[in-house]
């Protein structure tokens, strides 16, 4: 391999410039060209390519956001999207590709692999952390410290009012960055996906908590979760049975994607942009790097796309205890 290229596709990440910069520096002590692609598989189909020296990645570790941009290509779904995408990347002479994202990212490499036998190793860059075979998805730290800073917020004008507020956090179908917030910012109730807490449980817990002489309360809703139809028609619904209750509904939305990579997500991003490189020189394919134990790991893209990811009970134990 004498040529690889990188591209970030899908929802942005805090990280995925470390992760880039990684890649492209990785190329540089290889002796490898480097190609950036921009604007995910939109931008493979177009061939919106620029040579990536050591260089052009200064100042970027500690920036959030893509300087490759990213996008969810519709056209990469169709066969003749994927035909174009090829012919781009053999016309550039690229031997091999580095895609950093999530499921839908990998599930776009796997593609490219069977189709036309084209070498892509995965990096795992999503907030949302719902990717099997790492621990951490790069971006997942830097949210989770972004979340909790704002319910500490949040809190504060809680408790002023003696107001119960429903926040609503991203992670798509995963209830990762709800629970791990919800613990870490002190909430009363966390609401997941992955448990159907239902409605009665949440009751009874404000019946508790009223009980027990709380003035106010958070409760961590996961943008995934299925006890209401969304999270102003479960305040609306908790309002019409506890009146008494002054509830204020926050959304955090896209904040929750931006801002400078943690310290932890910077390591875990240099760590994998260098190892997907060095897989790539080992003659790997179709496989994710990702960290698990402290360890630099593969596993099979198609095995990372299915988050067998267990919630983990122990977690959810300390929730309910903590809150008491
Ligand atoms: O996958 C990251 C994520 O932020 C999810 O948590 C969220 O559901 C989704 O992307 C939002 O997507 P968009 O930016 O397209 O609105």
């Amino acid at each position: 391999i004498k040529k690889i290229a990188v591209l970030t596709s899908g929802g942005d990440a805090p990280g995925m410039n470390a992760a880039i910069r990684a890649v492209v520096r990785a190329c540089t002590y290889y002796r490898i060209d480097c190609i950036g692609v921009y604007r995910g598989y939109e931008g493979l189909i177009e061939g919106d390519f620029k040579d990536m020296s050591a260089r052009d990645v200064s100042n970027t570790i500690n920036k959030g956001g893509t300087i490759l941009k990213s996008a969810r290509s519709q056209e990469f779904r169709t066969e003749e999207g994927r035909e174009k995408a090829y012919k781009q990347l053999k016309d550039a002479g690229i031997g091999a590709l580095v895609v950093i994202g999530g499921d839908g990212t990998f599930t776009g490499a796997m593609k490219l692999i069977e189709e036309f036998n084209f070498p892509v190793v995965g990096i795992p860059g999503t907030i949302d952390n719902d990717i099997y075979g790492t621990d951490n998805t790069i971006g997942y730290d830097t949210a989770l410290n972004t979340v909790v800073e704002v319910i500490d917020k949040i809190r504060d004008t809680a408790s002023s009012h003696n107001r119960l507020f429903f926040i609503e956090v991203m992670g798509r179908d995963a209830g990762f960055i709800a629970l791990n917030t919800g613990i870490g910012a002190g909430a009363e109730e966390i609401l997941i996906p992955e448990k159907d807490l239902g409605i009665d449980k949440l009751e009874e817990s404000l019946d508790a908590s009223r009980e027990k002489g709380k003035s106010s309360s958070i409760v961590v809703v996961s943008e995934g979760d299925k006890i209401g139809k969304n999270v102003f028609e479960l305040a609306d619904y908790i309002k019409e049975k506890y009146p008494f209750y002054d509830i204020r509904v926050s959304v955090l939305g896209h904040m929750q994607r931006g801002g400078s990579p943690s310290c932890y997500d910077r390591v875990l991003a240099s760590r994998l942009g260098v190892a997907a490189v060095e897989a790539l020189l080992d003659r790997s394919t179709g496989v994710m790097v990702g960290v698990t134990n402290n360890q630099v790991t593969t596993v099979g893209l198609n095995k990372a796309i299915k988050m067998n990811h267990d919630i983990n009970r122990e977690l959810l134990k300390v929730a309910e205890i903590t809150s008491v």
